[in-house]
């Protein structure tokens, strides 16, 4: 049987950082409000000429390195982002040209946003298991950013800038335990961002209903981790990590209480980069592998929830 497996991962952050204190001088906020309500403490924010393409290639070929894979080996390119540089050529394909590759398929996703990253993994992750590619690069690449209206303090406060990715590779052992995706079109309205009027740049601002999505967030994350534990014959004494979507402390903690996890064993990168939506989860696994905390044989509960609705998980051996 063929698995795939987490084969290496990679960050790319602009160096610019805007932390509560800099928010405090722009919207009527403290950061006494925004640590207490979200935990973050700083995001950082691309510079002009940065974008989800050039934040993506850095983030991809660092994974590929850490996976001793050479570009020109590399099956699939899956780049997920809400805010790409183009509506076309897609990321993915704008980085095989970076990457001075051609001729596999290379797409982007939107899975509405933050659980973007769980869907292009589970995609990757089929094509693996079927034998049709023997590896993938994976990548979350958002510029939040220019999506936020920096006058609106109930949203400009969450978001950051970032790409994280992962290379999965073919494996006799596991590797991906399972994925698991979901969708609910009808809770649309508690976030969204509209197309803007066909001048560029064509999107509208960030629109959140903060309160009713954390609620949904906490109970449904909360199913889709029995969901995942009961496919694979598992309890939550057997996770040894959790690896989250970074959108708020207060969800993740509750996150964590579900499956019984300490903080300790939560993967968080919110603290410092706030919510860079389907950059999220990568960005934290890389954090977490590189400093030595999540180590190979051990077993990940990665979950990604954000609008559309959209939500989906992974169980992984790493
Ligand atoms: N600074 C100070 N006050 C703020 C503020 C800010 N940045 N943003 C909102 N407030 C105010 C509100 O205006 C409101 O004031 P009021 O009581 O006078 O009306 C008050 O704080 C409480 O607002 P509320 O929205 O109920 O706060 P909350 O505890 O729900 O926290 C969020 C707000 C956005 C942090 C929280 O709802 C959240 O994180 N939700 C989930 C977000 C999420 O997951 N998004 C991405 C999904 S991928």
């Amino acid at each position: 049987m063929t698995y795939s497996k987490i084969l290496g991962t990679g960050s790319y952050l602009p160096k610019k950082i805007l932390t509560n204190f800099d928010l405090e001088k722009m919207v009527e906020t403290t950061n006494a409000w925004i640590v207490e309500r979200t935990g973050i403490h700083e995001r950082h924010v691309a510079a002009d000429n940065e974008n989800a393409v050039t934040m993506a290639e850095q983030a991809g070929r660092i994974a590929l390195e850490a996976a001793g894979i050479k570009p020109a080996d590399v099956g699939m390119i899956i780049v997920s982002s809400t805010t790409p540089h183009m509506v076309f050529p897609s990321t993915a394909c704008l980085l095989q040209e970076k990457y001075k590759i051609a001729g596999c398929p290379a797409f982007d996703l939107n899975a509405s946003a933050c659980a973007g990253f769980m869907y292009a993994f589970s995609i990757a992750d089929q094509y693996i298991r079927t034998g049709a590619i023997k590896n993938a690069l994976v990548i979350g690449s958002e510029v939040m950013s220019r999506v936020i209206d920096w006058e609106d303090r109930s949203t400009c406060v969450l978001f950051g800038d970032g790409a994280g990715a992962v290379v999965l590779g073919a494996s006799d052992t596991p590797g991906i335990l399972s994925t698991h995706l979901h969708a609910d079109g009808t809770h649309k309205d508690v976030l969204y961002l509209p197309l803007g009027s066909g001048k560029s740049p064509n999107l509208e601002t960030v629109k959140m209903m903060g309160n009713q999505l954390f609620k949904l967030a906490v109970n449904t994350l909360g199913d889709l981790f029995d969901e995942t534990l009961a496919v694979n014959g598992m309890q939550k004494s057997d996770i040894d990590w959790l690896v989250p979507h970074q959108a708020n402390m207060r969800i993740i903690d509750a996150m964590a209480k579900k499956l019984n996890l300490p903080m300790e064993r939560v993967a968080i990168t919110l603290d410092k980069q706030g919510n860079t939506s389907s950059a999220s989860i990568p960005l934290a696994l890389d954090q977490a592998v590189r400093d030595g905390r999540i180590q190979r044989g051990q077993i990940l509960m990665m979950e990604g929830f954000g609008g559309g609705l959209a939500w989906g998980s992974a169980l992984v051996k790493y």
